[in-house]
């Protein structure tokens, strides 16, 4: 297991419980460096129309980057270490930009509302258990196991509104060796009283607190601002997120135009606003050049789109949430054709499942009825786009991720297709398509973050 020199606080480290120490993987590999080659089917996005196909390539990575894809070793490289997985498919690591690491452990449960009330009713008294740090450490152990086993090399995740519980969670996703960003989240308005901040200022102070230690404690888990929507955080607390995120270039995250009461209520909460993204916009939440992310998106019309895409944010499509808690559908095809960022989110709890696979799927199966049954202008995703969303499309939040292409972080992952036995030949781009329809979290053979093998 290489863990690439990171150290945690051995204190810290000591009171994981013996459940998340034990989850190691009897097939881990030895490598010697982050000078490698993998040998494979190799699949990425060029963008997102076209897929670049290499049966039986060469991915080159040098320390950590890679130095691309070609049909034969090049002479430079004829000395690196070669991980030989001839026959199976290899593909950039997936990224998952919107999870709610506090709300994994009821995942599956509470399906049974919209939003406003599934808030009052699973998440808030869920999140306000983080404040012990015992259940804290257990319950975020049973989501960073299953987060380094999924697809997912990069995240983005909220957290609760608890300073100590939030850096326990980084610190774990720091040792997992996953990379990413963490959100203490901010609420001081509209929230139970049992789970909410007394003000704006003890808000932005325990947030202030939180990012001098989240910055010691962690190198490639980082903070983002999160402000957990517009209804649970006053102007005032919006206003000093806003200047706190613009002094120490920090990102943000938060949720976006989800549900039809909510955006109502937005309304009614800041009728001095143009639209639901002019909430974070005139707070200074988001800024060209300072990218941030955006859940949902669901209702945001072609002006709420124009904002975002003049302030480089991102819209984080989560179709399995959309449907479980009744949203509706996100007319991705209008992202796409308008050129506004995007990537995609598990959501969990709103979507029950870590696998950034199964939520390319759902992107693409709810595409199909947004077009049957409301806009025929709105075509079907196809298997290059959500697959480019899921990769280098969303992977854009982290830098040069979700792609092979020279430059690029070495995230990678080795595919194992044994439990999805077919009689007839079938080419790479055909066997991809089949993965992301039939595979889980087994399925994957071994994982690379930024060149570093974490399983
Ligand atoms: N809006 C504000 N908080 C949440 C949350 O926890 N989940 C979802 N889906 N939407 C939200
Ligand atoms: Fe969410």
């Amino acid at each position: 297991m290489i863990f690439d020199g990171v150290k945690l606080n051995p204190a810290m480290d000591a009171d994981f419980p013996a459940v998340y120490q034990s989850f190691e993987r009897e097939d881990d590999i030895m490598m010697n460096d982050r000078n490698f080659i993998l040998k494979g089917d190799i699949c990425y996005s060029e963008d997102a129309k076209h897929l670049k196909i290499y049966p039986d390539g060469f991915l080159v990575c040098v320390e950590g980057i890679s130095a691309g894809v070609f049909e034969k070793i090049p002479e430079e490289y004829k000395g690196f270490q070669l991980l030989d997985y001839s026959g199976q498919l290899i593909i950039p690591g997936l990224c998952d930009l919107h999870v709610h690491a506090p709300q994994y452990s009821y995942r599956g449960l509470g399906m049974d509302m919209e939003l406003l009330e599934w808030l009052d009713t699973y998440a808030f008294p869920e999140e306000t258990k983080y404040a012990d740090m015992d259940y804290a450490a257990e319950a975020y152990s049973y989501f960073v196991h299953d987060l380094k086993y999924s697809g997912t090399t990069r995240f983005c995740a909220f957290a609760t509104i608890h300073e100590a519980a939030t850096l326990q969670l980084m610190q774990m996703l720091e040792k997992s060796g996953l990379r990413g960003y963490v959100g203490k989240v901010n609420m001081d308005r509209n929230s139970p009283d049992y789970y909410c901040e007394r003000s704006a200022e003890a808000s932005v102070k325990a947030t202030a607190s939180w990012l001098e230690q989240a910055e010691q404690c962690c190198q490639n888990v980082q903070p983002v601002i999160t402000p957990r929507f517009t209804p649970s955080c006053s102007d005032r607390l919006m206003q000093k997120l806003g200047e706190l995120a613009a002094a120490k270039n920090l990102r943000i995250q938060s949720h976006l135009s989800e549900n039809i009461s909510e955006i109502d209520w937005v309304k009614e909460l800041c009728p001095w606003s143009d639209n639901y993204i002019d909430t974070y916009v005139k707070a200074g939440l988001t800024a060209p050049g300072r990218p941030s992310l955006m859940a949902h998106c669901v209702y945001s019309d072609a002006k709420e789109l124009q904002v975002m895409k003049a302030n480089d944010v991102f819209a984080v499509h989560c179709p399995q949430c959309n449907m479980n808690i009744a949203s509706g559908i996100a007319p991705v095809r209008r992202w796409l054709d308008m050129g506004v960022k995007m990537g995609l989110g598990t959501d969990v709890a709103g979507g029950s499942t870590l696998s950034i696979f199964r939520t390319m799927m759902e992107a693409r199966q709810v595409s199909k009825l947004v077009w049957r049954l409301t806009d025929q202008s709105l075509q079907p995703l196809t298997l290059e786009e959500i697959f480019w969303m899921g990769t280098k499309g969303g992977g854009s939040f982290f830098g040069s991720v979700g792609s092979f292409e020279p430059g690029y972080e070495a995230d990678a992952l080795v595919l194992d297709e044994s439990r999805m036995l077919h009689p007839q030949a079938l080419d790479v781009r055909q066997r991809l398509e089949r993965y992301i329809c039939l595979s889980e979290s087994q399925d994957i053979k071994h994982k690379f973050v930024a060149g570093n093998c974490i399983f």
